[in-house]
């Protein structure tokens, strides 16, 4: 690495080298890793769960009065009242890892009071190191990331992931596939959505999609892409999506037009919808993070978070996905 980096995202690099030590280790013999099923499609590993703990052993021996979200074990370690907060997924891409299929990453992000600052995400199996600090750049080892210059759709290759879970809308997914699909070069879904992201900041991807992605998905990722010079946000082309459970991101000119496509498959209440349903003197979630926690229903429309900054995108016809939301 040719720049000093940033004392906090060191300290990440060396939590993601160790976990991805760790995952290497244990990809040389498979056969011997302990798989449980989380729920049906949902698969954790004793490598997951060990790769986890190395990282929040590495993290909070540095800076111990930090807080954590992890995968694994939610909020259970660190500080509670933290300004920061490390956002944790040990191993993204679990299905591929049991299976031998060499796409799968470690996903570590630093937020300051709910923004992003310091990201990483290691892929072993390639000793890929993709790194980011807000306002200084992302990178690829020492490679400096620009987002592709591609400007049609029509000319893009963009990735995403399949719903695979009970409760999943798969008939809502199904359709934006066909769309995006219908408008674009190509589609991808290697399976690690915080490569994924890593992949448009790379420029290898022009854009990406998906739904129902958790914010240990994403949050790394999606600073490698601002910091690349893409735009990432929901569905409706705002930038509150780090609990929303859907993601669009790309260069500009791909964002704006994937926006325009799946704008009316959004699922977000807004502000003003929530307010006009929500009983008399409900308070409004005054801490995202907190509100995604306790949330035990993970397929739950998600509530807009606190606005942030202003919208992007011109909205397209909301109505139009309306008649189709519920799973089948
Ligand atoms: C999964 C991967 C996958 C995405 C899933 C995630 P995990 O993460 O990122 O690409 O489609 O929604 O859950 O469970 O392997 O850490
Ligand atoms: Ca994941
Ligand atoms: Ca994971």
């Amino acid at each position: 690495m040719s720049q000093a980096l940033h004392p906090m995202l060191n300290t990440a690099v060396k939590a993601a080298r160790t976990a991805g030590a760790l995952i290497n280790r244990a990809s040389l013999d498979i056969e011997r890793v302990t798989v449980t099923a989380k729920s049906h499609n949902d698969f954790v590993t004793e490598v997951d769960q060990a790769a986890e703990a190395a990282i929040i052993e590495t993290l909070l021996g540095a800076y111990p009065g930090h807080g954590i979200l992890a995968e694994e074990t939610g909020r259970t370690h660190g500080a509670k009242d933290s300004d920061y907060l490390w956002i944790i997924d040990p191993l993204d891409g679990t299905t591929n890892f049991i299976h031998g299929f060499p796409v799968y990453a470690v996903s570590i992000a630093l937020a300051f009071r709910g923004q992003i600052q310091q990201a990483v995400v290691y892929d072993p199996s390639r000793n890929d190191l993709f790194y980011a600090s807000k306002g200084r750049g992302a990178f690829l080892n020492d490679k400096r990331l620009r987002v592709s210059k591609r400007s049609r759709l029509l000319e893009s290759l963009i990735g995403t992931g399949f719903p695979f879970r009970k409760g999943d809308n798969f008939k809502r997914y199904l359709k934006m596939f066909e769309e995006v699909m219908q408008h674009c070069a190509g589609l991808r879904r290697p399976g690690a959505a915080a490569l994924d992201l890593c992949y448009v900041a790379a420029g290898w991807y022009d854009g990406f999609f998906e739904t129902g992605l958790n914010p240990w998905d994403i949050a790394a990722g999606s600073l490698m892409i601002t910091e690349a010079g893409g735009l990432i946000g929901n569905f409706t082309g705002e930038s509150d999506y780090l609990y929303q459970r859907e993601i669009v991101a790309g260069n500009p000119k791909i964002y704006a037009q994937l926006v325009s496509i799946l704008a009316p498959y959004t699922r977000i209440i807004k502000d003003d919808e929530a307010s006009a349903t929500a009983p008399a003197g409900s308070a409004a979630v005054p801490d995202a993070t907190a509100a995604f926690v306790a949330s035990a229903d993970a397929d739950a429309p998600a509530a807009a978070a606190p606005k942030k900054a202003p919208v992007r995108i011109r909205k397209a016809d909301l109505a139009k996905a309306k008649d189709d939301d519920a799973p089948f």
